[in-house]
């Protein structure tokens, strides 16, 4: 499918210029952002690319909301607990803004990609300079160019834009960091609003992509992970790549030596990706692959098509060809209808499976959805049930699944360290996501270590360095 150009690159240029005019206007006023994000890695993403504005407009990063120039929430409304405290986070700031009605106060992300909610929020905290959705980061220098002349702004508009590319980005992390290969989504799931805030899916030029990463490697990062909603139904623009073409292709930049990626949809992993998985040195060997529900009438009703046994099927081919792959999912409880055997069907996926990490929600209503005007809503109580039971399952798989992991070999990459209770402890991830603590200085971070497993720690690994 042809991406139709809408956001213009004249747009991005002109926004470019107008940052570099309030960097001068700002410059020697030590001016600083702090910016609030919710939600998925895709959120955290914007952020950096809101944060490589800011510093381009001569603001710098800061922890502390209290000495902030700018204050940004970047809203999340997959659920709605995250959207109630965005809410709550807001209407608190109303003291803040009393006492430095100078601050500009920024509300962005998917919650304001509803064109009702974001409506709605503009009117009921008027002291927030700027309200915009998720289509319209790049304009974001317009907006706050607009607060400084005393103007509000309230932008939502409901359309796929085209991909904004050469946006500045202030990457968190060192050594570790994100590449956006498309978004928005089409699948739809009856429960999920992305589709609605995010729209429709597309993709990045595969040149842009592996320019990127090399960007990316030649600013010391080494682990790169290939972010979309549903990366299986990548494809650029002519057809000629698709996921595991891509995959091979970034894997070929000198001086990246970690490649992730998520999401997978289980329904369209293909044969030829496991195959790239297995045969690609660089391709780490985890997948997340949320199932959302074990039991078939559910997950017909979800819209995510395919079943449970195509499920463990496509489980099984991962094993059998990738070696030592771990597994991760997302589950949703308490989905419309959802009876106790349906639940079960879950819980026995689950011991079946036997996931390395299970990110486990209870069903929430997102208005506009399919889901949410279902009959049979689940009583919140037995939603909290059935979520208790699934973690303390998983918890105790867990338990017993990490047991296989002692005597094992390999190489982790040093994310950071420990220093409680007077031990220092290093840490990092193995190639398949799993996290291994040991004895080890700060001096080691950044650094790709040979440890063995000698023991294990609720979730995570506990191990000890070796030689090569
Ligand atoms: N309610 C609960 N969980 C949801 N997710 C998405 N939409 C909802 C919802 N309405 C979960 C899914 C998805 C993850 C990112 O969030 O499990 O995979
Ligand atoms: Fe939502 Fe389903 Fe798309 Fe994931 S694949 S973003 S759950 S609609």
């Amino acid at each position: 499918m042809k991406n139709t150009p809408l956001v213009s690159q004249y747009e991005i240029e002109r926004n470019r210029e107008i940052a570099e005019n309030i960097g001068r206007l700002n410059n020697g006023k030590n001016l600083k952002y702090y910016i609030e994000s919710y939600g998925c890695q895709m959120n955290e993403h914007d952020a950096e690319k809101l944060g490589g504005m800011l510093i381009n407009m001569g603001y710098t990063a800061t922890e502390d909301k209290n000495e902030a120039d700018i204050i940004i929430f970047n809203t999340c409304c997959v659920r709605e607990h995250a959207e109630l405290r965005v809410f709550g986070n807001i209407g608190a700031l109303k003291k803040l803004k009393d006492e430095r009605p100078d601050v500009i106060i920024a509300v962005c992300g998917c919650m304001m990609q509803q064109k009702s909610v974001a409506e709605h929020l503009y009117k009921r905290y008027p002291f927030v300079n700027i309200v915009f959705g998720t289509h319209d980061i790049h304009n974001f220098p317009t907006f706050v160019e607009n607060a400084l002349c005393g103007d509000r702004t309230l932008i939502t508009r409901n359309i796929d834009g085209e991909i904004p590319e050469g946006l500045p980005i202030r990457r968190s992390g060192s050594f570790s960091t994100h590449v956006i290969i498309m978004y928005g989504c089409n699948n739809f799931c009856t429960y999920c609003i992305v589709p609605y805030v995010r729209g429709r899916e597309r993709s990045r030029d595969p040149q842009a992509i592996i320019d990127e990463v090399k960007a990316v490697v030649a600013q010391g990062y080494t682990e790169v992970t290939l972010l979309g909603q549903n990366v299986n139904s990548y494809r650029s623009s002519d057809g000629q790549v698709n996921f595991p073409k891509l995959l091979k292709m970034v894997s070929e930049v000198d001086g990246l030596k970690r490649l992730r990626f998520m999401t997978s949809h289980p329904k369209d992993l293909s044969d030829e990706l496991i195959e790239a998985m297995a045969t690609t040195n660089k391709v780490c060997h985890h997948i997340h692959l949320p199932v959302q529900s074990g039991s078939n009438r559910i997950l017909k009703l979800m819209n995510r098509v395919y079943t449970r046994e195509k499920y463990l099927e496509t489980v099984e081919k991962l094993r059998s060809k990738v070696k030592d792959i771990e597994i991760t999912t997302d589950i949703i409880v308490g989905f419309p209808t959802e009876t106790d055997e349906d639940f079960k069907d879950t819980l026995s996926l689950v011991e079946q499976v036997g996931y390395s990490a299970a990110y486990t929600f209870m069903y929430s209503p997102r208005k506009g959805t399919r889901a949410a005007e279902m009959d049979d809503q689940i009583p919140q109580e037995v939603k909290k049930q059935r979520l208790k039971e699934l973690n303390d399952l998983e918890a105790s798989i867990l338990q017993k699944n990490n047991l296989k992991f002692i005597g094992m070999k390999g190489e982790v990459l040093v994310e950071g360290c420990d220093k409680r209770e007077g031990n220092t402890m290093a840490f990092g991830k193995l190639s398949n996501f799993k996290m291994v603590y040991f004895p080890g200085s700060e001096d080691l971070i950044g650094k790709y270590l040979n440890v063995e497993v000698t023991d294990t720690h609720h979730n995570s690994l506990i191990g000890k360095m070796i030689e090569e």
